[in-house]
């Protein structure tokens, strides 16, 4: 009771509780089919601490530790910890004894962990993270002290406390001077102080601002649950980065700047990171004098990237600890149509074929869990989705080289015993090879998702206990694909998602398949409908024909003052992983069991859920994406999931899940974006047009165009909501038309752009600050972004509006912006400035930044053809005369692959281009066009010979055009070095 009370005041706070309701559901008809109870899904009334009146505060009864036996290393020191007074067992049981280590583990990354002292002594009850699961860095040992601008110092004074400062600045930028550490086996707690304003960005998942503020609390939960502002949702990345500004005087003196808008003034900026490498549920609270990071269970292993630029900090971050993103294969990039309700092959080929008819690029076409029998996974229904009519149909897909992606879920049907039995042989095999998870007892562990009741693939007990989970996987992987020729996979409700507490389906087998104890969208009670945020201003016709108003309005709710609510008391020398006493504010429901695999689920081997629940996520997709190496043996997997932890991004790129379709949400869909650029997945997408509720036009045609600069562009509907393919209203297609003819032209920027995060660790989507860093008026903004370093995004985010407001970073400091459309360069724009710049519906605002050399293909219905075509280059020249550039380009699949990158160098008035490496180009160069050019040039000349009529040059806009010139370059446009001038 209380779990759904709670939910739903927070849901009404949002104002979203229809949409909300809206996004759990399917369309098995329920006819006589067993319904799991709703109260299933029920947990225990608990209240979170952070709003429980009654919780104790750590810090007022804990007694801290006293450090001793403190040995300088060769690149640290190492000490032993010691409870400093009576153990407080405040929310678990007081480690007694710990040991400290601090390493200097490279010039740019200093570690502090402290630890149990006794790792293994028997009977203890803590818990570490396994290296399987995330490796440690390795350290480099060469003197890194002397050279790192981190310094760490330690106190005893009252009590054991640590503080990095920044040699450079002086700066403090972590201390836990003043209170106390807290190390209990079910509860960690540190806290540090922080600079007025402070700006931190990360901890993630959540639907938020980029910069989080100082006034919330952050929960680190993976989730089953729709996109809800400031709530744990699907993903665990306890890392945030940190920037300052600073205002120097005359003598190069840094002053901590609070007046960060006066754009008058010369700021310089230092970011650095903080990595929890800590996969336990936590609770991080942002206040105004700093943050108390919290968490249940674990140790401390902190590592502090001393930047000090975000680029530096995201580099290091994941070169030296999660690892960089995997590289995507070429037609990923291209736009994907999926939908949740598409009810047969035939569907889906009308839909391909409408993308044909309107002339709208279509790469690949998804399926939701409607092509499964009974929605279970690698079996398809054989009347809506038999497999015959299945491979004609992907064969013709594929022969107009277009793709199929369908989902797979998380839980595994399993069988009805007395009707069922040997009509899966999926779960069969499973059993056969030890692939599920257990209860205490050592009997399958049975949840229920979307099939009735399930088991859930153990990932765990196949790394650490060598049971078969992973093999099975991979293998019923490639025995689906003999019938089924998909070309990446889609992973969902991997949190790990079950729609009831405990193993309920234990003793119900016999009822299944069984309907989830929800109405699916669509069903009778659940229709779904809701519209966008003046939907009546932009469809005034179709307003009249739905009976409800658009959004839930915000209500007031009676609070549960009566309720009693459980609060357990630690137990010496016993974890209680059902109801740990500290409890966190988890969205779904408060009580960890409920609609998720419960934490006291067992791994074969004997380990806990409790202890791997965030990283459930994080192992289907390295399960799947091994799978996928042997499906396609060579080739770079495609996968997108939605339950991740740091470093998951290695294998798989990610959604943003079950958004809605909302102005509002299309908004938080940058700020989504940028932290995912943060936490090491370049691929990122959100459901253009939105997921949960009916979309409008307006919405869809400005969300269309938006997404089209998000490197995964995937358009995605809930079940039984209005259809939102982009063809559906003309002023859509004529909107994502103009949008995904810049992405296609720009696939080669794109590619070298993304190729780049998989190989430097630099970002693909980027926010403004990240850029122009020493511009502090632009430390929150996330209304614009960046595609790479040369496209600048400023995208109209509200209802009715034809203009919107933008900044143009840089303009202070001499940068030069061309509009993408007119490719002239802006003026007259100061520093900061908003301008308000003209966007009506079917114009989104796209700029180039001036000192970038931009390659294009031609755009085209797919990417295979726009990689059949000639390269153009588009020269942005900046205010000195110049700009640079790089190509990637490669075979576009494979993991291992010839490759040639060719750099640009422009000056006033030529263009060189340097080809290195063995890939052979067969496209010609055909254009370059060369913005911001003075003068007049008489002549242009290709390695010393005139192209003769082949240029035009525009004065007023100062853009020189070429053309025709693959008549001189069809030996392949980077097949040697040539120089272009122009004079
Ligand atoms: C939840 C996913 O987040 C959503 O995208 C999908 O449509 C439904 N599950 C049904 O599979």
């Amino acid at each position: 009771m209380a779990r759904s009370m709670l939910a739903l005041s927070a849901a009404y706070v949002l104002g979203l509780l229809a949409l909300v309701q809206s996004q759990t559901s399917t369309t098995t008809s329920p006819g006589a089919v067993f319904t799991i109870p709703a109260s299933a899904d029920e947990g225990q009334p608990l209240i979170p601490n952070i709003i429980d009146p009654q919780a104790v505060d750590p810090q007022s009864v804990c007694p801290g530790y006293t450090a001793s036996n403190v040995v300088e290393t060769a690149n640290g020191i190492t000490a032993d910890l010691t409870l400093a007074g009576s153990a407080c067992n405040v929310y678990g049981n007081d480690i007694e004894d710990l040991t400290l280590t601090v390493e200097y583990q490279d010039v740019d990354r200093l570690h502090v962990e402290i630890q149990p002292r006794y790792i293994g002594q028997e009977n203890s009850t803590w818990f570490i993270l396994p290296e399987e699961i995330l490796p440690k860095p390795g350290i480099d040992t060469d003197g890194c002290a002397s050279k790192s601008d981190l310094y760490f110092t330690w106190s005893n004074d009252p009590t054991f406390s640590f503080t990095v400062t920044r040699n450079s600045t002086g700066d403090v930028l972590f201390s836990t001077e003043g209170t106390k550490l807290v190390y209990e086996d079910q509860f960690i707690e540190f806290k540090t102080g922080l600079p007025e304003d402070y700006n931190l960005y990360g901890l993630g998942e959540v639907m938020h601002g980029l910069r989080l503020g100082n006034n919330l609390t952050r929960t680190l939960f993976a989730a089953d649950v729709g996109d809800n502002l400031d709530a744990n949702i699907y993903g665990h990345h306890p890392v945030y980065y940190d920037t300052r500004y600073f205002e120097a005087d005359n003598a190069g003196q840094l002053t901590y700047a609070t007046n960060t808008n006066d754009t008058s003034k010369t700021y310089k900026s230092y970011t650095h990171g903080v990595f929890q490498r800590n996969a336990h549920s936590q609770e991080i609270l942002l206040e105004a004098p700093g943050i108390t990071w919290r968490a249940l269970g674990g140790e401390i292993d902190l590592y502090f990237f001393q930047g000090p630029t975000q680029d530096a900090v995201t580099k290091s971050y994941q070169n030296s600890i999660i690892g960089l993103p995997a590289f995507q294969q070429w037609w990923t990039f291209g736009y994907h149509q999926c939908r949740w309700g598409y009810n047969n092959w035939t569907e889906l080929q009308e839909v391909v074929d409408n993308f044909a008819k309107f002339e709208i690029p279509l790469e690949t076409i998804w399926n939701d869990i409607d092509y499964m029998n009974q929605y279970r996974d690698f079996d398809n229904d054989a009347i809506r989705y038999p497999y015959d009519e299945g491979a004609e149909f992907l064969e013709r897909l594929h022969a107009n080289n277009q793709h199929y992606v369908p989902i797979v879920d998380s839980a595994i049907y399993s069988p009805n015993p007395e009707t069922e039995q040997g009509q899966y042989p999926i779960y069969d095999r499973g059993v056969e090879q030890d692939a599920f998870l257990l209860n205490p007892d050592g009997s399958l562990y049975v949840g229920a998702v979307w099939p009735g009741y399930t088991v859930f693939p153990d990932w765990i007990g196949s790394i650490f206990n060598g049971t078969g989970a992973n093999k099975w996987w991979a293998s019923e992987f490639t025995t689906w694909y003999e019938k089924v020729k998909f070309d990446g996979i889609w992973i969902d409700m991997s949190e790990v998602s079950s729609f009831c507490v405990g193993s309920c389906g234990s003793a119900n087998l016999t009822l299944n398949p069984a309907h989830p104890p929800f109405l699916l969208p669509g069903e009778p009670g659940n229709l779904v409908t809701t519209y966008p945020e003046g939907f009546n201003l932009t469809n005034g016709t179709e307003v009249t024909t739905t009976s409800t108003s658009t959004v839930a309005e915000a209500t007031t709710t009676s609070s549960s003052t009566s309720t009693s609510y459980l609060r357990t008391t630690p137990t010496p020398g016993v974890r209680n992983i059902n109801y740990p006493p500290y409890t966190i504010n988890n969205f779904q429901g408060v009580d960890l069991a409920v609609h998720a695999v419960s934490p006291n689920a067992t791994h074969h081997g004997g380990t806990l859920e409790y202890d791997f629940h965030n990283v459930y996520g994080h192992q289907i997709l390295n399960a799947t994406y091994h799978a996928l190496l042997e499906v396609f043996p060579g080739k770079r997997p495609f996968i997108i999931g939605r339950s991740q932890f740091a470093g998951s991004g290695k294998w798989a790129g990610h959604w943003g899940g079950d958004n809605n379709s909302l102005w509002a949400y299309m908004f938080f869909s940058i700020p989504q974006a940028l932290s995912y650029s943060l936490f090491g997945f370049p691929m990122f997408g959100v459901d253009t047009c939105g997921f949960g509720g009916n979309t409008d036009m307006e919405l869809c045609a400005r969300w269309m165009q938006l997404s089209a600069f998000f490197p995964f562009y995937r358009n995605h509907n809930v079940l039984s909501a209005l259809p939102q393919e982009p063809y559906r209203w003309s002023a859509v297609a004529d909107a994502s038309k103009v949008a995904m003819k810049i992405r296609y032209a720009l696939l080669p920027y794109l590619y070298t752009t993304f190729y780049l995060s998989h190989s430097t660790g630099s970002t693909t989507l980027r926010a403004l600050a990240w850029d122009f860093p020493d511009e502090p008026w632009l430390a929150a903004a996330d209304r614009q972004f960046l595609l790479g370093d040369a496209i600048l995004v400023t995208p109209c985010l509200v209802q009715g509006a034809d203009t919107v407001d933008g900044v143009f970073p840089g303009v202070g400091s001499g940068t030069i912006w061309y509009d993408w459309y007119n490719q002239t360069a802006v003026t007259g724009v100061a520093a900061g400035q908003n301008v308000t710049i003209a966007a009506p519906l079917g114009h989104i605002p796209v700029y180039v930044k001036g000192g970038k050399v931009v390659p294009l293909q031609e755009p085209a219905l797919t990417t295979a053809d726009v990689r059949k075509s000639p390269y153009s280059l588009l020269v942005a020249l900046d205010g000195e005369g110049k700009a640079s550039g790089g190509l990637y380009i490669d075979d576009g699949e494979s993991l291992e692959t010839e490759s040639t990158w060719i750099d640009f160098e422009a000056t006033s008035s030529s263009l060189e281009a340097s080809p290195s490496g063995s890939f052979a180009e067969t496209n010609a160069l055909a254009n370059v066009t060369v913005l911001g050019v003075q003068g007049n040039p008489a002549t242009v000349q290709l390695n010393g010979e005139d192209v003769g009529s082949l240029f035009a040059f525009d004065a007023e806009s100062q853009k020189l055009s070429i053309t025709g010139l693959d008549q001189l370059t069809q030996e392949g446009a980077w097949a040697r070095e040539w120089t272009l001038t122009w004079s």
